[in-house]
């Protein structure tokens, strides 16, 4: 495998077709990164791979990891380092990750930075040619829009599809225009757990920013914009890389 080893010394995958290394969504809760994720992977068919959904679906299954990651989503805490990348490790292995991955909400705490890269330094992704730095995109956006759209998220359970009452509704109140089905609110999604999670973003994830800013790899976009323009300027970051 060719290889371009980033200023940390990792080495990472990329898509042999769109030259794209794997692409990591940073920002705050209510960023948009789901929204957005959700629009790279249509057009570029690779995987998001959201830790906040994987989780979810941990939780209502009742599984050990889900009943443990539970206590802690709940309060509106981060779930312990070690357990969240035991499960994007697993994750990673799956044959749909080997054309590029999406990664939102993952890494959130400067050791999951690290592990990441030490993970895709040591791994072999067999059908991928060359190497290349991850592309990570922060996304900026002021505490009371951020506290607006997530009182205002509504989600459809079935096919995943974000909406907000504010900004984004259903054609039909609380119905996912794709599929009809009754959209929910999240739990965390109170402001009591909100007000506990941007704390927790700003005491744990914002250090992550100087970590990519250092090694050059930080792509930071104005967030506070509609849906299309965040995504066109989300594109062009993917695709220009450092030149945006
Ligand atoms: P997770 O599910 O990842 O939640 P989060 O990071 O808090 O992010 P959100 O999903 O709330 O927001 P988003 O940025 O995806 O925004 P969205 O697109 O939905 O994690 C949940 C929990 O799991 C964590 O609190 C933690 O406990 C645990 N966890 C997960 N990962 C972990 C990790 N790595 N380590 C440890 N613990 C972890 O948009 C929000 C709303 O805004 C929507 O209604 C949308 O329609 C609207 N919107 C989006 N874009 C725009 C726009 N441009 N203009 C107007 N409205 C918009």
């Amino acid at each position: 495998m060719d290889s371009t080893a980033t200023e940390s010394g990792a080495q990472m995958p990329v898509n042999e077709q769109t030259g794209m290394g794997p692409i990591i969504l940073f920002g705050p809760p209510g960023a948009g990164k789901g929204t957005q994720a959700k629009v790279i992977t249509e057009k570029y068919g690779i995987p998001q791979i959201s830790t906040g959904d994987i989780l979810r679906d941990h939780v209502s299954r009742g599984t050990e990891l889900g009943v443990r990651a539970k206590a802690y989503m709940d309060q509106g805490q981060y779930v312990p380092d070690q357990v969240v990348c035991d499960m994007v490790a697993e994750r990673l292995t799956h044959a749909d990750c080997m054309k590029g991955f999406i990664l939102d909400g993952f890494p959130r705490t400067v050791a999951q930075a690290e592990w990441l890269d030490k993970y895709l330094g040591n791994r072999v992704f067999d059908t991928l040619k060359q190497c290349r730095p991850a592309v990570v995109i922060r996304f900026v956006v002021e505490y009371n829009a951020l506290l607006q759209r997530l009182t205002g998220r509504r989600t459809c359970p079935t096919c995943g599809r974000i909406y907000n009452v504010h900004f984004q509704p259903p054609r039909v109140p609380d119905t996912c225009d794709v599929d009809g089905s009754r959209l929910v609110t999240r739990k965390d999604d109170r402001e009591d757990v909100i007000a506990e999670r941007l704390k927790e973003y700003e005491q744990q994830t914002l250090p992550l920013a100087e970590y990519y800013r250092k090694c050059n790899r930080l792509l930071e976009i104005n967030a506070d914009q509609p849906v299309e323009v965040v995504t066109a300027e989300a594109l062009r970051a993917i695709e220009h890389g450092h030149s945006l």
